[in-house]
């Protein structure tokens, strides 16, 4: 056989190109112009989130920190509130402690605990005056809240419950809905790569999933404390999504898929490579990606004419899908260029017993009775040759075989 005639062979016989050829919309198939568009929002949404990472630990943690609260305690002191103390008196003795002297203070809190009743205030009215008023009244110019009044200071008074129900609501509807634009959008992208259906599935879901527990356990801490950590992984899972959802193996992935369509063979090859070992460099490699990439990378190596490397992909990817009826169509047909008839006749022989397609099968039992004839076993040779006819009937390259194994036919 010629050499190119058995590399346009093997094309023609690839049995596996509908595996990469399948039409679907994807991220490589887009214009330049969207997938412009989409780097600039992925990267805007990454700072994004760096920034919410910024803001949430200098708002939220920061300041609990430097009161020598841990981030769990933060949490439940904001949706669940401080339970055994009021605002008024924890000011008192926390942030405004310094603004009052301890014997006042002390009288302050005795009328706090007495159930701060109107009639008391009128004697602890002069401390709040002398005190407290000059930052603490609508006109001082301080952003906090008046002190002016007895219905000022008894609404500090009160138990603090943590977030009130319309603060909650207020976040809660703003979250959802930003925060659900966001993941429809990176969600749209991602479902336009190449991972694996199910995968694409979950990690779309994910971040609406980490927003509702995220959001519902803000509700549920507001009665029950533990539900402080969901508040935690949720918000973590969220970032985790967001990350997954932009792995680069994946998109080296798609690019080198892309090029082979190109017939860019070569490139294909060398990224495909890539892929395979970013995502096996991970921690966790993502295996079905990795079964994916394995699956594709030798027929790139195969179109590229690099014959050796297609050999050891093929084998590799076998080890792990050691019943693949094309891979194994595919390794043999290397060997048998190579001369190596006895190892061909054997895969031969697998992927006869694994092929579902009768075309793969009528190839596959052809080849095999080629090597049988090269070997000198006719008998053997003719079997494949009738077996091969059986998938392909009235097959002429088969019937001339036969033909000749079978000897001139007598004539009427
Ligand atoms: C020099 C101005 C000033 C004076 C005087 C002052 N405060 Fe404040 N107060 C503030 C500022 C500013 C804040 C907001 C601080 C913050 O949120 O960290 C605040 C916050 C508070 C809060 C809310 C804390 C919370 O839980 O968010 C309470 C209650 C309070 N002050 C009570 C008092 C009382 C009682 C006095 C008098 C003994 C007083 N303050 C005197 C400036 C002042």
């Amino acid at each position: 056989m010629e050499d190119g005639e058995a590399r346009s062979e093997i094309r023609r016989m690839n049995p596996n190109e509908s595996t990469v050829n399948r039409r679907r919309l994807t991220l490589r198939g887009l214009p330049l112009t969207f997938r412009w568009l989409f780097s600039f929002f992925l990267l805007t949404i990454g700072l994004g989130y760096l920034f919410a990472l910024v803001y949430l630990f200098l708002l939220e943690v920061e300041p609990h920190r430097k009161m020598g609260l841990g981030l769990v305690e933060a949490t439940i002191i904001k949706y669940y509130g401080n339970r055994g103390n009021t605002r008024l008196e924890g000011a008192l003795n926390g942030v405004m402690a310094e603004m009052i002297g301890p014997a006042e203070r002390a009288e302050v809190i005795r009328w706090i605990r007495d159930g701060a009743t109107a009639e008391g205030y009128e004697k602890v009215r002069p401390l709040f005056e002398k005190n407290c008023v000059s930052c603490h009244s609508k006109d001082s110019g301080y952003a906090v809240a008046p002190l002016t009044t007895y219905e000022d200071v008894v609404r500090l008074a009160e138990l603090d419950l943590g977030q009130s129900i319309r603060a909650l609501s207020r976040v809660t509807h703003i979250h959802l809905f930003g925060m659900s634009f966001i993941f429809l959008l990176t969600g749209m992208i991602f479902a336009l790569s190449e991972v694996n259906q199910y995968l694409r599935l979950a990690i779309i879901a994910l971040p609406f999933i980490a927003i509702w527990m995220d959001i519902g356990s803000w509700w549920f801490t507001k009665y029950q404390p533990v539900f402080a950590y969901t508040v935690i992984i949720g918000g973590a899972l969220m970032g985790a999504a967001l990350a997954a959802q932009s792995g680069n193996y994946v998109a080296v992935h798609s690019i080198a898929v892309e090029y082979f369509r190109e017939g860019r063979h070569d490139e294909a090859a060398a990224l495909f490579e890539d892929s395979l070992n970013a995502n096996l460099s991970t921690e966790h490699p993502d295996q079905s990606m990795v079964l994916l990439t394995r699956k594709v990378l030798p027929q790139a190596y195969i179109k590229a004419g690099q014959e050796a490397k297609a050999e050891v992909s093929l084998e590799e990817y076998l080890k792990l899908v050691p019943d693949d009826a094309p891979s194994l169509y595919n390794l043999a047909f290397i060997k048998h260029r190579k001369g190596a008839c006895h190892d061909a006749v054997e895969l031969y022989q697998l992927a006869a017993v694994f092929s579902k397609d009768a075309a793969l099968s009528a190839r596959t039992h052809y080849n095999m009775g080629e090597c049988y004839r090269s070997l000198g076993m006719s008998d053997e040779a003719l079997r494949s040759y009738r077996e091969a006819l059986r998938h392909a009937p009235g097959d002429s390259l088969i019937l001339d075989r036969i033909g000749a194994l079978e000897g001139p036919r007598p004539g009427p």
